[in-house]
């Protein structure tokens, strides 16, 4: 049914919000003023601002007028400084879903509220929902995989390294990853050792001799918009893998935070090795942070086994996160606000590719974060603290390095992180600037 006037007006204005032309605080057109502007009547504009209004997006002051309410949307603590180093997702109007949502569905968010679900971890609904999402994302069959529900893909990652390692064994991975490993890895006694990668990925040939060196029996990888790098590996990469993981008897963990962003989806490791692979992911980098809910994906027999290590892990999974979730995965919410960023992560994508020209830099559409390698002769420290003396925040790519010595001469810029598209560009042309100003040597080698 084609949309009524006034609703593409509020979509108009959501849009605008969601941009960042719009932002918390600023004053709305008088209606009268954006009716003669837009063409329109003043009762449909009135309307679109009241409908607005009981969402919780506007506000209206009597005797000021209609002014954009705060998202909910954290900017930065300090004034002046651009953070790109979190990689969260844009969207800004999930405040307004939340409030409608708990007027809809007062007795499922009341319960989540009230009742323990801890015996069970998630109630039923929850599981339906997320074993709906599984089903769509990851061709999930409960007849041959278990589901566990959890509260984001670290605790996943946890309960999934709990489930198949004993402290002293070398678990394997990119050379750089995502940190999350690293410091699971540490708290269970474990080794991690890093494999090459190339331009599609870890190196098979690299996985092959690490495996040969360390007698290693697990992977951890992250086939979709890898991090830092944003990676994605094609088909014949996830192949590769898979068919030495078959030789070599591993198990793989495959992180698949991100893997909702991309489009087309990829197959995942799970879906093309189910009997040797636990996959977790969550939404709170493709959804919004708030919501600490996560899956984890397994061969049947390890169900329980998952199942306790959650429980070992946190004892219950966050009910209010997962009243949320189910009630949006169940309303298409979610679906569409996953969208809503893919689709910001996009234009942010476009931008940063137009202000870096002329560096070299990776990153894949739809990805919320890009990988810029440094010119030869600067390093990541001097780059970090001299972007950090202008005020912008970057994550250097040391800290993503399993072995700690190693320097891969990057940094990663979060797109998803600034809350509006000008203070990203600004970001991004402080960077631009810093690495390609002809006497660049001068100010950051100290
Ligand atoms: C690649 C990757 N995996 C897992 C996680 C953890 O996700 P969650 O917030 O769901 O625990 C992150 C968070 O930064 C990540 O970047």
């Amino acid at each position: 049914m084609p949309k009524a006037k006034y609703q593409l007006i509020s979509d108009l204005i959501r849009r605008r919000i969601a941009s960042g032309e719009l932002r918390a605080g600023d004053r709305l057109l008088p209606q009268r003023a954006f009716s003669e502007q837009h063409g329109v009547t003043l009762g449909t504009v009135s309307r679109a601002y009241n409908e607005l209004i009981r969402e919780g997006v506007l506000e209206a002051t009597i005797g000021r007028g209609t002014f954009v309410r705060s998202s909910g949307c954290v900017e930065s603590p300090n004034e002046g400084v651009i953070d790109l180093r979190v990689n969260r997702p844009p969207v800004r109007l999930l405040v307004s879903d939340l409030i409608r949502s708990l007027g809809e569905a007062p007795d499922s968010f009341g319960a989540a509220l009230t009742r323990d679900e801890a015996l069970t971890l998630g109630s039923a609904a929850h599981r339906r929902a997320a074993g709906e999402w599984c089903r769509e994302r990851y061709a999930y069959d409960a007849a041959r995989s278990s589901l566990v529900l959890c509260s984001g893909a670290q605790q996943g990652l946890m309960a999934a390294l709990m489930a198949c390692t004993r402290p002293g064994d070398t678990v394997l991975t990119e050379k750089v990853t995502y940190v999350g490993v690293m410091i699971a890895a540490r708290a269970l006694g474990l080794n991690v050792v890093g494999v090459a990668m190339d331009e599609e990925g870890m190196c098979p040939i690299a996985l092959s001799q690490c495996v040969r060196d360390t007698n290693a029996r697990v992977l951890v990888c992250t086939p979709t918009f890898h991090s830092p790098t944003s990676i994605t590996m094609p088909l014949a990469r996830r192949q590769a893998i898979i068919a030495l993981a078959q030789r070599h008897d591993l198990t793989l963990l495959e992180d698949d935070a991100y893997g909702a962003l991309a489009m087309p989806a990829m197959p995942s490791l799970f879906s093309l090795a189910r009997e040797r692979t636990l996959l977790f992911t969550s939404f709170s980098k493709t959804l919004a942070p708030g919501i600490r809910a996560g899956m984890l994906l397994a061969p049947g027999r390890l169900g329980s086994v998952l199942y306790r290590k959650v429980r070992a892990v946190a004892w219950n999974i966050d009910p209010l996160s997962w009243a949320v979730l189910s009630h949006w995965l169940s309303n298409g919410t979610a679906q569409r606000a996953i969208e809503d960023n893919r689709k910001v992560l996009i234009e942010r994508g476009h931008i940063a590719r137009q202000v870096l020209e002329g560096c070299e830099f990776r990153t894949d559409e739809g990805c919320p974060h890009l990988w810029l390698t440094l010119p030869t002769g600067l390093t990541v420290s001097t780059v970090a603290a001299s972007l950090q003396a202008e005020g912008v925040h970057i994550q250097p790519a040391n800290d993503f390095s399993v072995d700690e010595s190693y320097d891969p001469g990057a940094i990663r810029i979060s797109l998803g992180a600034p809350s509006n598209i000008a203070t990203l560009r600004k970001g991004l042309l402080i960077i631009r600037r810093k690495l390609m100003s002809p006497n660049r040597y001068e100010r950051l080698i100290v």
